[in-house]
């Protein structure tokens, strides 16, 4: 691939030779800003390979928790966290006065909407203004958060150019985004390809040096734009084709035609065909947050992403759908919705997490409380969690009581360590928006798939 920059002319490169050094023979001191499901397991593979790391963090419970060696993040083992941190490899802090001494500083912060659906950077900024005040010559920024294309260029590197120092001469900026899939066992942060795109050509080769210590494939792109894009298109990709068989199901639903025979059928396409599964709406940090990014970009190009606007109105509609199935399947008995026992079966966004922003179980929760249903939640990862009226609720045990209870049970999260088979056995009927119930051969009549 061709890079556009110039090369780095020799009189520049003194804090470049000092930096590259000390990245090659991992003694660069790296600074991970944000220490949540994307930070803290980066902190640790750096951690791991030699690299003295701090990883800074507002919430002065996790940096607590980093310092006592235990793990808040299901991805990272207590046991690799209290080694590096017994090892004295890595440490958090609260304090953000010690950016300057940091080497690397790799930014993970959080990236949400606002209210109206409008990207908030306001994390970025603040660190980013904060990485300005201490600015120094052989130092390494690498943005990691999600975010619209042009975000490194347009907002985080005019910060540090105030400084006065050169880019790509005193110090370099780069974009990387993290491509984590919590709960992925096969695809790790070390296995999962990474691509880099520098503002310079000295700053892309500096941050890929960086990530090739501890990632096996490091793509190098020619700006932080198309890192930046490649990223949101990823997601984008999955909100879009999770939309198209959301819409499936709709149509499915109203043909009565079982939609995950379909998709059984489908997949078995050795080409031309990507499995992705319906289900109760999409949450999480990304998919339903990272394509609005995109979106709001491009309307100040005076262009509209309709694929995105149409998949965030179908992801966003399927709650209000396994509403009516829900109360379809209640007045199928007799009952209203108003009244009636629901047992909800998972509230993390998906399986084997314990993550539940953006839930649509939140979603599903909320409107059938709006018509007064009573709803009790069971969620072995996600043992209590404050609604979205701001009401604290816990998960309760999954009994054959409980189960029996209940005028129906809804399954919204189809983890692996629950026995579905012991669920259809004592539940009176059972709603199922993610065919968790697929092996369970018997009392399939007691069974509504979405
Ligand atoms: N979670 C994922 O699966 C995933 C995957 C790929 C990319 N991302 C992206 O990575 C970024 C981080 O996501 P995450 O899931 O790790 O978020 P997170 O909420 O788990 O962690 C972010 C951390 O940043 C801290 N923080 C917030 N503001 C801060 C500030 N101003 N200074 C210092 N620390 C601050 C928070 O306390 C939190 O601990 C987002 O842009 C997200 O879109 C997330």
């Amino acid at each position: 691939m061709a890079i556009s920059h110039a090369p780095p002319q020799l009189s520049d490169v003194s804090h470049e030779l000092s930096l590259r050094e000390k990245i090659a023979t991992r003694s660069a001191l790296v600074g991970v800003i944000g220490i949540g499901y994307v930070g803290l397991p980066l902190a640790v593979e750096k951690a791991k390979v030699g690299y003295g790391v701090v990883g800074y963090d507002r919430n002065a419970n996790r940096v607590a928790q980093v310092n006592t060696g235990s793990s808040y993040i299901r991805d990272v083992p207590d046991g690799d966290l209290a080694q590096v941190v017994a090892n004295r490899q890595l440490c958090a802090s609260a304090d953000f006065s010690t950016l300057g001494r940091c080497d690397v500083l790799v930014i993970c912060v959080p990236t949400p909407l606002t209210p109206n659906k409008e990207p908030d950077i306001s994390h970025i900024r603040e660190v980013g203004a904060e990485i300005a005040r201490q600015l120094r010559p052989g130092q390494l920024v690498c943005l990691e958060s999600t975010t619209y294309p042009g975000t490194t260029e347009e907002v985080l590197l005019p910060l540090l150019a105030a400084t006065g120092l050169i880019v790509g001469k005193d110090y370099f900026v780069a974009f990387s985004p993290e491509r984590v899939d919590p709960g992925n066992k096969r695809y790790t942060t070390r296995n999962t390809n990474k691509v880099v795109g520098g503002v310079t050509a000295a700053c892309l080769s500096m941050a890929a040096d960086f990530y090739q210590q501890t990632i096996i494939d490091v793509l190098r792109v020619s700006s932080p734009r198309v890192a930046e894009m490649t990223k949101v298109f990823e997601n984008t990709f999955r909100a879009v084709n999770i939309a198209l068989v959301n819409e499936m199901a709709l149509l499915c639903d109203r043909m009565n035609i079982d939609i995950w025979e379909v998709m059984d059928a489908a997949a078995t396409k050795p080409f031309g065909i990507m499995r992705f599964n319906p289900g109760p709406g999409v949450g999480g940090h990304c998919i339903p947050v990272d394509p609005f990014y995109l979106a709001w970009k491009a309307r100040q190009y005076n262009f509209h992403t309709r694929f995105i606007e149409l998949a965030g109105e179908i992801n966003n509609h399927m709650p209000y759908f396994v509403r009516e199935k829900l109360a379809r399947t209640l007045n199928q008995r007799s009952r209203p919705l108003k009244g009636s026992k629901i047992l909800m079966l998972g509230l993390a966004y998906k399986k084997d997490i314990p993550d539940w922003r953006e839930s649509p179980a939140l979603r599903v929760l909320e409107l059938l409380a709006d018509h007064e249903a009573v709803v009790d939640y069971h969620d072995p990862l996600v043992p209590s969690f404050v609604d979205e009226r701001g009401v604290a609720r816990n998960s309760v045990p999954l009994d054959a009581a409980r189960l029996s209870e209940a005028d129906c049970v809804l399954i919204t999260t189809d983890h692996s360590n629950v026995d579905w088979e012991f669920v259809v056995r004592h539940a009176e009927v059972v709603v199922d928006t993610r065919n968790a119930t697929k092996h369970v051969m018997h009392r399939r009549d007691k069974i509504v798939l979405l």
